[in-house]
C-alpha cells in the first residue's frame, strides 16, 4: 500500500461502522477502535518499542517497531472491551474478531488495502491510553489500511475441513 497516499477519514471511520454490524452475545458491542495516522503512527511506534525495550526484547526487533507503522497511511487499531466474567471477556474476542473481519470485507469492497497484523503486548497500560481504550481491553488487531500499489498474487487453495455429521459429503 502507498504510505503517502491518505485515506479519507470519513470511510476510515465507515470501516469502523461495518465492524459494528458482527454477532455480539448479549449485544455487548465490546469493539473499540483507535484510528492512528499521521504522527500518531509514529507515536503507536514509539510506545511499543518502548514496552518491547523494557522486556528486553531482540533490540533489532524494537527497532522495528519504531517504524512499522508509517508502512501505511492508516492503522486501525482494535480492541476488544473485558466482560463482567471469563466467558463473556471470550465471546467478546470472538464478536471483536468477527468484527475485524466485517471491517477487512469493507476495505476490500472500497478498493482499499488492508492486512490484520497482531500488536504485542496487546494489553499494556501505556498502549491502551494512546488508544483511548479503558484498562482490562485486549487489543486484538492492528489493521493496515491504505490504498493498494500492484496487485495480490493468488493465494493458495484452502481447502475446508469438514467432518459431515448424518448426510455424506457432495462427491466433487
Ligand atoms: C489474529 C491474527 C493476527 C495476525 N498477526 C499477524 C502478524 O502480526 N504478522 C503477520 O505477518 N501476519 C499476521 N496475521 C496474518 C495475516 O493477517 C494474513 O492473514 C496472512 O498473512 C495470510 O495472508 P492472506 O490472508 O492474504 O492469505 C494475523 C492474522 C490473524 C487472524
Amino acid at each position: 500500500m502507498d504510505p503517502d497516499q491518505p485515506v479519507d477519514p470519513a470511510l476510515l471511520e465507515d470501516l469502523c461502522a461495518m465492524a459494528c454490524w458482527a454477532p455480539n452475545h448479549h449485544r455487548t458491542e465490546p469493539w473499540r477502535f483507535a484510528v492512528v495516522t499521521g504522527d500518531g503512527r509514529r507515536r503507536l511506534g514509539e510506545t511499543l518499542a518502548a514496552l518491547l525495550e523494557a522486556e528486553g526484547r531482540d533490540p533489532s526487533k524494537v527497532a522495528k517497531s519504531r517504524t512499522k507503522y508509517l508502512r501505511a497511511p492508516a492503522m486501525i487499531v482494535v480492541g476488544s472491551a473485558a466482560g463482567d466474567h471469563a466467558v463473556q471477556t471470550a465471546e467478546n474476542r470472538d464478536a471483536t474478531a468477527a468484527g475485524v473481519q466485517n471491517l477487512l470485507l469493507a476495505a476490500t469492497s472500497a478498493g482499499l488495502a488492508s492486512f490484520w497484523s497482531s500488536i504485542a503486548p496487546n494489553d499494556a497500560p501505556p498502549l491502551l491510553e494512546l488508544c483511548g481504550f479503558d484498562s482490562g481491553t485486549t487489543v486484538v488487531a492492528g489493521v493496515y489500511v491504505g490504498h493498494p500499489v500492484g496487485e495480490v498474487s493468488t493465494p493458495p487453495r484452502r481447502p475446508p475441513r469438514i467432518t459431515w455429521v448424518g448426510d455424506d459429503p457432495p462427491s466433487r
